[in-house]
């Protein structure tokens, strides 16, 4: 006779066997993920300005990376190099923040119109700025890709009187000897200028400001840093966005305070309508986790470091609820992203590094929890767009790479002011080592031609996720899109195989308003239900 527990030994060994032996064996229903999307309590938009991008003059990121010259072979569009812009084109950049950065503090414009100066980039890699790419050349680059420019205004080392003055040459349409000036260089007709930032990281590399020295020089530079632009007078203003918090220590969260407070109890004559925030995702500064060649260790604690998102975003919105209840304010988170080593034998200074798949599922979570805050976040820039961290594309000369976060990126367009809709489910988790984080991730939104979409995204790097999706409020049958995976966690794309992590695509089918669907391991997925 068979003990209780030699049967039970038993009975695990024939399940055991009949997993080896039978690997595609269903997966039980109580199993999967149930998630539950709801449309009939649609919530916020999710600003297609969150997809924005962050170019600044910094290593190859525009000198190389969209700035070729018009004398190169490269294949260019006065200057503009062509592979560059049709593959930025089908990302639909809502914004392009230019020209830093730190750079920008230190920015002169008029350097970068007419006879070109020759000047220094002393912030990064102490190389010579030729500033042949400069106020034309941007406003070109964006016309070209399809976006909108937000620029950073220098307070740093400028003066408001520079700033105002360089507004007034995009912008006026009136006869002004900017204007002219704006004119024989090639560009009339006012230029449209929808986002403007006042600084950057005004406590830190834009000058080493106190919170009150700070705030003292928004009010000036809001006051006198006008858009002139007739088309931007009434609903389509130009967006003002004043420095804000680059963590969440007290030192942040007073720099909130500080601004908020005033703005609350500001006068007619100067105004804000964005607080940035930036947030980069790195673990240890002084020995920074290298973009390649990494395992399993290092991807789930990146990943769950970047979680921090969540925490960071909250703890702003509730000190700018206490001033601005009625979220008047944005918060612009202008620069995220992960942040690596330099890859060897590259400049320090130029901050090169690989794109991995841990770096689109990086995206995907830091995507979503804008879209999860949509009523206070509208605006987020990923650093960088090309060549600087974590960028959407890569150049060594006349070659160009897609990287996985472009992928990402891609997919993530139909998001674009799409209307958030609430999504349930039990994430559950997924663990190495000491390092848990949640196994599973969503998010459903209705484009604005009411058809509706579901993210999902598989954090586990080592089993796929079976998902069972009930959609109310719509008569589905099926889902279809894409999913991008890649067999290894720190699989990226090389110039010699530039397909190696790219999206394939997928479909499901809808059942009794169910829709089962199964997520590869370390994926991230994205249907559209009808
Ligand atoms: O994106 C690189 C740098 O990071 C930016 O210039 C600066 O604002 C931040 O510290």
């Amino acid at each position: 006779m068979l003990s209780t527990s030699r049967l039970t030994k038993f009975a695990s060994i024939i399940i055991l066997g009949s997993i080896i032996l039978f690997p595609n064996l269903p997966v039980l229903a109580q199993d999967r993920v149930q998630v539950s999307v709801d449309t009939s309590k649609p919530g916020p938009k999710i600003d297609r300005n969150i997809f924005g991008q962050f170019a600044e003059h910094l290593g190859y990121g525009v000198y190389e990376g969209i700035w070729v010259g018009t004398d190169s072979k490269i294949p260019n569009t006065r200057g503009i190099r062509n592979d560059v812009v049709a593959a930025l084109k089908a990302l639909k950049v809502p914004n392009v923040r230019w020209p830093g950065g730190c750079f920008a503090d230190e920015y002169h414009w008029r350097k970068g119109i007419g006879t070109r100066a020759v000047t220094l980039n002393p912030n990064w890699g102490g190389v010579v700025e030729p500033n042949t790419f400069g106020t034309h050349e941007f406003m070109d680059f964006i016309d070209q890709i399809g976006s909108q420019a937000y620029l950073s205004v220098n307070v740093g080392s400028g003066t408001p009187q520079e700033a105002a003055e360089w507004l007034e040459y995009l912008t006026t349409p009136l006869p002004t000897s900017l204007q002219k000036e704006r004119a024989a260089n090639g560009h009339p007709a006012p230029y449209k200028i929808p986002m403007l930032g006042i600084g950057n990281e005004s406590w830190d590399c834009g000058g080493n400001m106190t919170p009150e020295y700070y705030l003292r020089q928004l009010t000036i530079y809001s006051r006198f840093v006008r858009n002139f632009n007739p088309a931007q007078q009434g609903r389509d203003q130009m967006l003002k966005v004043a420095v804000g918090p680059g963590g969440g220590e007290a030192r942040w969260t007073e720099w909130t305070d500080t601004i908020m407070k005033a703005w609350e109890k500001r006068q007619w004559s100067w105004d804000m309508q964005g607080l940035s925030m930036h947030n980069y995702t790195v673990i240890n500064w002084g020995n920074k986790f290298a973009s390649v060649g990494f395992g399993e260790k290092e991807y789930s604690q990146i990943l769950k470091e970047t979680l921090k998102m969540e925490e960071l975003v909250t703890k702003h919105s509730v000190i700018m609820d206490k001033y601005d209840p009625q979220k008047k304010i944005a918060l612009i988170v202008d620069e995220w992203g992960s942040w690596y080593a330099p890859l060897p034998g590259s400049n320090p200074g130029f901050l090169v590094q690989q794109n991995s798949i841990r770096d689109a599922i990086l995206a995907a979570l830091n995507l979503n929890i804008f879209a999860r805050h949509a009523d206070r976040v509208r605006g987020a820039n990923i650093a960088q767009m090309i060549n600087v961290l974590q960028a959407m594309i890569m150049t060594d000369k006349e070659k160009m790479v897609l990287t996985p976060t472009y992928h990402l990126f891609k997919m993530y367009v139909p998001f674009q002011d799409a209307t958030f809709i609430p999504v349930t489910f039990n994430a559950g988790t997924y663990s190495n080592g000491d390092t848990t984080l949640p196994r599973v991730d969503a998010i459903a939104a209705k484009d604005t031609s009411g058809k509706l979409w579901l993210e999902l995204t598989n954090v586990d790097p080592n089993d796929a996720v079976e998902i069972e999706a009930s959609v109310t409020g719509i008569n589905a049958n099926s889902a279809t899109g894409e999913t991008l995976t890649a067999p290894k966690v720190d699989s990226v794309n090389t110039f010699d195989a530039p397909n190696a992590v790219k999206p394939k695509p997928i479909s499901a089918k809808v059942q009794n308003g169910k829709l089962t669907i199964k997520l590869d391991p370390k994926s991230v997925t994205v249907v559209s239900i009808s």
